[in-house]
């Protein structure tokens, strides 16, 4: 059985969708947030998950916040560090620390739009498609191996919200994707850094998730 602790900062609808997937040999450990408010702390108390809080306010310096995080994810001696809607950049030596076994979903196509506001830029550079990432952290901002992206369409009329919910109902079913592959045993490195996904399908045509879904 994997264990997994999964980190929030807000909504944690993602965190909600990994939890919801039930996947076979994983077991979610804990759910932490960075903020005691954090409206999917209760989601994750209400089905019996420990849930805890590492508030960034109290902590003056950065490498303590990450130190005390650290700390309060390690006693769950997780197989897996999941990054989901977690807004705080986290430090070299923690992101080194869980090297191979921390993922992160973030709002678009990377490498395009790193950072923050992802729809605004997206709707801003007038792209026509666009779309959302799972990738292994590494210390560079959003530029760890790519595992599996999504494409949504910038239809005409889009603001910011219509487009983050197209996203959204996206990401909802690519991170537990990502996350059963890692619980298989299907993500390797290959010598590039890039990941290979053993035993994915290939697809005739253009998937709207590449690789796609098991279920596609
Ligand atoms: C998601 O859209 C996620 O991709 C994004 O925050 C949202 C969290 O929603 N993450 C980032 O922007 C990371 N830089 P959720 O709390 O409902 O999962």
């Amino acid at each position: 059985m994997k264990s997994i602790v999964i980190l929030i900062s807000g909504r944690g609808s993602n965190m909600e969708a990994i939890v919801g997937a039930n996947i076979p040999g994983a077991r979610i450990a804990a759910v932490i947030s960075n903020r005691a408010e954090a409206a999917g702390l209760a989601f994750a108390a209400a089905r019996g998950i420990y849930t805890g809080v590492v508030a960034h306010a109290d902590y003056s310096e950065r490498g303590h916040f990450d130190a005390a995080l650290r700390a309060a994810i390690d006693v769950h001696a997780p197989d897996l560090l999941v990054l989901a809607g977690f807004m705080r950049v986290l430090g070299e030596d923690f992101v080194r620390h869980y090297a191979g076994r921390l993922l992160n979903i973030h709002p678009s196509l990377l490498p395009a739009f790193p950072g923050l506001h992802t729809h605004a830029r997206a709707l801003a550079a007038g792209v026509r498609v666009h779309g959302a990432t799972v990738h292994f952290v590494t210390p560079e901002l959003d530029g760890g191996p790519i595992v599996i992206q999504t494409v949504v369409p910038v239809l005409p009329g889009d603001n910011e919200d219509s487009l983050a919910a197209r996203v959204l109902a996206e990401e909802h079913r690519i991170y537990p994707q990502a996350v059963r592959w890692f619980v298989e045993g299907r993500l390797a490195a290959d010598g590039d850094g890039r990941i290979a996904v053993g035993g994915a399908r290939t697809a005739a045509a253009l998937p709207r998730h590449y690789p796609p879904l098991d279920e596609d």
